[in-house]
């Protein structure tokens, strides 16, 4: 089976998903999104992006590697009276069900970035969105000081090395790498923009008890541990990440955490 859909099968990311529905209804608002709107939002989840766009009455299609993700995405859809968003399972980098020039806006917030063959990626973005459409990615940038690439630098520092050839997710967040995957994919240097943003995660409990989510529910954390695990390192592990956790919290009192993260939005026109 397809590593990636392992990896985000094995946990369950609603439960972190659940901790950015803030920053998710932002992104959202600062699209433009107009009714009938053809919006596709790849490596969706359960719709942090996608049922907000379907509020605003885009029609929205969610495509995840994870199957639990998309089950949980049309519960969703369904429970909020959502006629105008489904959701179903595909890869990022191979998106042959879906035809050519078909969405007005491609988006893909901490999602298409964890796919393989990130030029593929690109290619198969620019080939679903129309002439005239919009792509817009929200990537993790590499040795941010900021929660995400933090959790990732220590976490590597547990696990066994990658596979050789591997290509790290998070040079989606490199500017120039970002541009060449584009270039090849036929899109004008000119037609890529790019700004820093700052997604929340806003969690009811201590930064140590949002820790121990990522470690029962995020499947690279839980992958970090599994290997700390096994060589007796669990609670260095543990302990890092809280540190992390509590240094980051922007909440005083620590019953409860709201920790910010910058990001790279990637805005091309296709
Ligand atoms: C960090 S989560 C973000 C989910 C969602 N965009 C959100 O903001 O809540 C990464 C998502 O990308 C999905 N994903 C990973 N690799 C993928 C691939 N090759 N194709 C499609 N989705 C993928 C995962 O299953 C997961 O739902």
């Amino acid at each position: 089976m397809n590593p990636n859909k392992v990896l985000w099968e094995k946990g369950d990311f609603t439960r972190i998903a659940q901790t950015m529905r803030e920053s998710g209804e932002e992104l959202v608002e600062s699209l433009g999104i107009t009714p009938g709107l053809k919006v596709l939002d790849l490596g969706s989840g359960d719709g942090t992006t996608a049922v907000p766009a379907a509020k605003r009455g885009a029609d929205v299609l969610g495509v995840d590697i994870a199957s639990n993700l998309v089950e949980a995405g049309n519960e969703r859809a369904r429970s909020e009276g959502l006629s105008n968003l489904s959701f179903q399972e595909g890869d990022a980098s191979d998106l042959s069900r879906l035809d050519a020039d078909t969405f007005d806006l491609v988006v893909t917030i901490f999602g298409a970035m964890f796919a393989s063959k990130p030029f593929d990626v690109a290619k198969e973005m620019v080939r679903v969105a129309r002439p005239g459409g919009r792509i817009v990615m929200g990537n993790w940038i590499p040795n941010d000081p900021t929660l995400v690439a933090q959790i990732l630098r220590i976490s590597a520092a547990y696990s066994p090395p990658p596979p050789e050839g591997f290509v790290s997710p998070m040079t989606w967040g490199m500017e120039d790498q970002v541009i060449e995957r584009f270039t090849s994919a036929g899109v004008a240097g000119e037609n890529i923009s790019f700004e820093r943003g700052t997604w929340m995660f806003d969690y009811a409990g201590s930064p140590s008890d949002f820790v121990a989510e990522f470690r029962s529910y995020y499947g690279p954390t839980m992958n970090a541990f599994d290997a700390a695990e096994a060589n007796g390192r669990a609670d260095e592990l543990r302990e890092e990440l809280e540190a992390l956790f509590n240094e980051q919290n922007s909440h005083r009192d620590n019953g409860s955490t709201s920790i910010p993260a910058t990001f790279l939005r990637v805005s091309v026109a296709t």
